[in-house]
């Protein structure tokens, strides 16, 4: 088999790609021309998202020092801003718009900032692009360090330092909803409106589990803010090699399909609906405070939530130009403790919700766990052999025998002992130009686009982000993920049930039907034990 396409996936770790001077000033030759800068635009205002690269480094990275004089900002709900609060965040898009215009060189700037989203996810399909920070663990850490610079930016040029970013909390019930200061007037007049939005103020973000549609409401929260180990919740690994976390394949990727086509959310469309334009609609960086501090929720909701203490996630490295335009390093360890570091804490919603959310999680996982889990080491039932094969839109079917009953006694004590069961889903295959929404089942071999995604056999579901609308596929160019569901609350009900487990795949559109033709393919499914840490 082929290594991954996607430039750098197939890379082996952050730090060993961590970006040099030659490679910018190497692929940077034309960009400084203000012919080349109208192109871009022109580009992305047609949805063809190219070489995005971000101006090249003025200077060799300077390491990222926290600012402990800096006061703790308190990022608030986008409901719940003043008329005050709301007017300087306007007049800060508005400032780095025409900044856009003004400085077309200033790496600060609009164009420059959504730049650099679409250069860290694939973007620059010439080999040149940053890693792939979706689909792994580099989620979670790499978009906080983005909104912190992105903020303090905007800070910078309406000299407020105390400017925070709102985070859109379509979590907490009524605000699944676009936010009206995004939209509000719905024009060009206002810096925080996007042109390529489809989402109107009447849309409601899915939230009914009973319709097999749920991305934000209680349920779907209940089961991201439950995971129980940080590699399920926000991601395992790096890219291709790694595995798609809980957080950002249900409700994240489904946030920003919706944004742009709220009625069957595939087939995706730019910005918000395709990663290397997503960063050019505003809502975006609301989008990504609310994940943020959902992290930081889940944290909270049970002692034994954790960061990982891999040295190798630790020591990730990512490169941002920062308020003073000083082309900076910072490390993943620079960003776990967000109050101490970046000097930002999350107003919780007035309402009741995080507090009901927490509760949620916690009724749904059974309580407080010893200690963590680690990721899945031994295989028990295989699925389907590791070679690559279609993935059809309609519903697929996987069968393995259950092993035996002393199998399953120690499959059971184990589960006592606070050690998970964990499906796999690897190596999905998706064209770069494609979305893929699908949902799973255990031992419910019916299961369809419609059926609802309750009840004891709903594995979970995962949303794949096209990356680029470019022509991708006439260059075979595809996203690779690793998917996992947690269905160590399915298995006890299987083994009662008969001897046979069967894994049931449903690709979905928003409207119940299957999804177009979408050239899919997947690699090895199997159920692995994951154990508790000592
Ligand atoms: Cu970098 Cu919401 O994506």
């Amino acid at each position: 088999m082929s290594k991954p396409q996607i430039p750098s996936l197939g890379r082996s770790g952050l730090g060993a790609r961590a970006l040099t001077r030659r490679d910018f000033l190497g692929s940077t030759a034309t960009f400084a021309t203000g012919a080349t800068l109208a192109w871009m635009d022109q580009a992305y205002g047609q949805g063809v998202p190219l070489n995005c690269v971000p101006p090249p480094p003025n200077a060799i990275p300077t390491p990222f020092v926290p600012v402990g004089s800096l006061p703790v900002r308190a990022r608030k709900s986008v409901f719940e801003l003043s008329a005050d609060e709301g007017d300087r965040l306007k007049a800060a898009y508005d400032a780095l718009r025409r900044l856009r215009v003004e400085r077309p060189e200033d790496p600060r700037n609009w164009l420059s900032q959504g730049l650099i989203h679409c250069w860290y996810c694939s973007g620059s399909l010439d080999a040149l692009s940053g890693p792939e920070i979706h689909g792994g663990w580099w989620f979670l850490p790499w978009h906080r360090a983005y909104l912190y610079f992105h903020e303090r930016i905007l800070g910078d040029l309406i000299d407020d330092p105390s400017l925070t970013l709102p985070y859109w909390d379509w979590d907490t019930p009524d605000r699944n909803r676009f936010p009206d200061l995004y939209m509000t007037p719905n024009d060009p007049s206002n810096p925080l409106f996007d042109t390529f939005r489809a989402a109107t103020a009447a849309d409601r973000i899915p939230n009914d589990p009973s319709t097999g549609f749920d991305l934000v409401g209680p349920q779907r929260m209940a089961n991201v803010l439950g995971q129980v180990s940080f590699d399920l919740f926000g991601g395992a690994g790096e890219g291709a090699s790694g595995q798609l976390g809980t957080l950002e394949g249900a409700p994240h990727g489904g946030v920003h399909l919706w944004v742009t086509n709220p009625a069957t959310l595939v087939p995706a469309q730019i910005n918000m609906g395709v990663l290397g334009t997503a960063a050019f609609d505003p809502v975006f960086y609301a989008h990504h405070g609310n994940i943020d501090r959902l992290w930081e929720v889940w944290l909270a909701s049970d002692p034994t939530h954790a960061n990982p203490a891999n040295p190798e996630w630790l020591g990730g490295q990512f490169f941002f130009y920062d308020h003073a335009r000083q082309w900076t390093s910072i490390s993943v360890a620079d960003v776990v403790d967000s109050q101490t570091s970046l000097r930002y804490r999350y107003e919780p919603p007035t309402t009741a919700t995080p507090v009901g959310a927490v509760a949620r999680a916690e009724a749904a996982t059974g309580g407080p766990r010893a200690a963590p889990v680690t990721l899945p080491t031994e295989r028990v039932v295989e699925l389907a052999a590791d070679d690559e094969k279609p993935l059809p839109p309609e519903p697929t079917t996987l069968r393995a025998s259950w092993p035996e009953a002393a199998a399953r006694e120690a499959a059971a004590a184990a589960a006592e002992e606070g050690a998970r069961y964990i499906l796999r889903i690897d190596g999905v295959r998706v064209p770069l130009d494609e979305a893929l929404m699908l949902r799973v089942f255990v031992n419910q071999p019916d299961a369809t686009a419609e059926t609802a995604a309750t009840g004891p056999h709903f594995a979970g579901s995962a949303i794949i982000l096209p990356r680029t609308i470019a022509s991708a596929r006439q260059t075979g160019q595809q996203s690779v993920t690793n998917l996992a569901f947690d269905v160590t609350e399915q298995l006890p009900l299987v083994a009662a049930e008969e001897d046979e487990i069967a894994v049931t795949i449903v690709p979905f559109r928003g409207d119940g039907s299957v999804p177009a033709d979408i050239p899919v393919t997947y690699r090895s499914v199997y159920i692995a034990t994951a154990p508790r840490q000592q």
